[in-house]
């Protein structure tokens, strides 16, 4: 029995040696280990034995299994390395060093409006804020007094998860957070893209950007906002434009406004563009309501502030004379690549 064990040892080290492939090994391991294999009968074999040779030769055949196993997988690993290894020779060889052919790409004009803007408000004292896109229902609305059932709601449907979170409908989501992490007196921008189930025309998308922007501290007043906005608009047109304020309704300020722009596609005459109105809501804004600043820990008595919620999107169809909103997300390269950061 013994010789047999070792004769077997030796003719299966000699066949591993000549199976060149994953299969080859493969049909070796039925061969051997398999319900008929070499190594699975001798060990059927151990009934016709004597009870004292059993447990020697069952140790001897028991070891010669182990070795077979691990002698299999390694030949497995060494014919993966082998194959590995040819194919990394007859793969194609780059020169990582040439230099690289073609266009480099542009930034989207959004981007370049909006590191712009973060320019002009940075250097007027303000700090740049990110924050999410998937938001509470407290944040996008509770947290800036639009109770549940408020009317103010209908015009901000938006997309809702499962879970009862939504994508949030305005940069204004981010209010709460930002006033109880730094207090008063702050002063923050915020950009950001919103969402709101919207029919789609030129000048309404369901994904679109805004950039929020927030001062609170002693005494600010409607002309430090009226300040601010004009400083805005007046360094991202490089000219004058004409503006008007109006009275606006948002639960979240008091009193509130609506900044327009006239309409830069028609100059004011009307177009699809302005809904022939010659004029495009751009940058609503207002005195932060009270409420607004204690729901985010800040003492109304104490601290006023404004806040605005700028139409990033349409400011930049405003400032490249872009027609239709939709081209702005469309990824159509021809238009986008038109645009250059200087
Ligand atoms: C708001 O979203 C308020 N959160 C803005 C605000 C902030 C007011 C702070 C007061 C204080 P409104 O829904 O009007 O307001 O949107 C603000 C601007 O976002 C609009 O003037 C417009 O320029 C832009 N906007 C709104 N909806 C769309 C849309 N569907 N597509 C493109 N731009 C849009």
């Amino acid at each position: 029995m013994k010789e047999r064990i070792e004769g077997l040892r030796q003719s299966f080290e000699q066949e591993l040696q000549r199976a060149g492939s994953s299969d080859a090994v493969e049909k070796l391991r039925v061969a051997y280990l398999g319900k008929k294999g070499s190594v699975t009968e001798l060990l059927k074999g151990l009934k016709e034995v004597g009870a004292e040779q059993k447990k020697e030769l069952g140790q001897h055949i028991n070891a010669l299994k182990r070795g077979v196993e691990e002698r299999l997988s390694e030949r497995i690993e060494e014919i993966r390395a082998a194959e590995e290894q040819r194919e990394i020779e007859a793969a194609e060889q780059y020169d990582v060093t040439l230099p690289v052919a073609g266009d480099p790409g542009s930034y989207h004009p959004i981007t370049i409006v909006q590191r712009q803007l973060e320019e002009v408000f940075t250097s007027m004292g303000f700090i740049v804020e990110d924050f999410k896109e998937i938001v509470t229902d407290y944040e996008c609305f509770e947290a800036v007094n639009i109770p549940k059932d408020h009317p103010a709601r209908d015009m901000q449907d938006t997309y809702y998860l499962e879970n009862g979170q939504l994508l949030k409908t305005h940069t204004s989501a981010a209010q709460n957070f930002i006033l109880r992490k730094y207090g008063a007196p702050v002063r923050a921008i915020f950009p950001g893209r919103c969402f709101r189930n919207e029919a789609t025309d030129a000048s309404h998308e369901n994904t679109f950007f805004q950039m929020e922007g927030i001062m609170v501290d002693k005494n600010i007043s409607i002309s430090n906002l009226i300040y601010f906005m004009k400083t805005m608009l007046s360094e991202v047109f490089e000219r004058d434009v004409k503006v008007r304020l109006r009275p606006g309704f948002f639960p979240f300020v008091e009193p509130g406004f609506e900044l327009d722009i006239s309409c830069l596609i028609c100059g004011g005459e009307g177009c699809s563009t302005c809904h022939h109105s010659g004029w495009v809501e751009l940058c609503p804004c207002g005195m932060i309501h009270p409420n607004v600043l204690k729901l985010g820990g800040v003492d109304p008595e104490e601290y006023t502030g404004f806040a605005f919620g700028l139409g990033l999107t349409r400011l930049v169809m405003m400032k490249y004379g872009v027609k239709d909103i939709r081209d702005l997300n469309s990824g159509n390269l021809k238009a986008l690549s038109q645009f250059r950061h200087e």
